[in-house]
């Protein structure tokens, strides 16, 4: 059977999953953040140790500014709401991406939240909020340049450097919604993971669904590039 620690996940459906009810996008996301917090509380009760949701991308800044103030203010009272929840379940919340581009009072609250679940020691919940491979990779290159004064990098020295330098590989990836891609997401950490795609779109996506697809992943042969 097969260790499991890190389960990524691309949130994709909201939008449609509003539109299929005659509603507004919005509709679809303060929804799927239901599902963020169901799937969160299951995955501290089965005892996973890390779970990374994408919740807002580099390319998301391309969507109508009235959908990314929906989106920022969703996720501040969010967070505002579920402290109490992050607690109850000693879960710690930790963030990657680049929050710098954010309202300072999300950034606070992301701050803050960050400080008061240091302590829990369950799940690590990430969001990747403002995130993107390609900019995190060249966010890490930069870093690097001003702090190594080496003419040659290793792989161990990359990671050091990525928004994810505590956190284990990817192992299981799974996308809602249909698409098959992984949208500039975790595309070094998730070098071998194995990827799950639904239809569900993720207002719909089940604690049931999610434990059928660990059950699947637990008696996957995994090989690393072995043998
Ligand atoms: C993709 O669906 C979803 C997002 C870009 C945002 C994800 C946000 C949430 C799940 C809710 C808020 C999150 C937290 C942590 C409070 P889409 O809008 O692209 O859907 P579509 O493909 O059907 O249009």
């Amino acid at each position: 059977m097969n260790q499991l620690k890190h389960i990524a996940i691309i949130m994709d459906g909201n939008g449609r999953w509003a539109n299929l009810r005659n509603k507004k996008r919005i509709f679809g996301h303060k929804n799927g953040a239901e599902t963020v917090r169901n799937i969160t509380i299951h995955s501290s009760d089965i005892g996973l140790s890390y779970l990374t949701l994408y919740a807002f991308s580099t390319e998301n800044w391309k969507r109508p500014k009235i959908e990314i103030n929906f989106l920022t203010k969703l996720l501040d009272e969010y967070l505002k709401k579920e402290l109490e929840t992050y607690l109850k379940h000693n879960v710690k919340f930790n963030i990657i991406g680049d929050i710098s581009k954010f309202n300072h009072s999300l950034q606070k609250r992301i701050t803050q939240t960050i400080e008061k679940t240091a302590h829990c020691t369950g799940l690590t919940q990430t969001l990747a909020i403002n995130y993107g491979s390609k900019d995190e990779l060249t966010r890490a290159v930069n870093k690097i340049l001003k702090k190594e004064h080496k003419n040659e990098i290793t792989q161990e020295t990359i990671e050091n450097y990525l928004d994810t330098k505590n956190i284990p590989p990817v192992d299981m990836l799974i996308r809602t919604g249909g698409e098959k891609r992984l949208s500039n997401f975790l595309l070094w950490q998730s070098a071998y993971s194995e990827l799950f795609f639904t239809n569900t779109l993720w207002p719909d996506f089940t604690n049931i669904e999610f434990d059928k697809m660990i059950k699947k992943f637990k008696v996957i042969h995994r090989k690393f590039g072995a043998v």
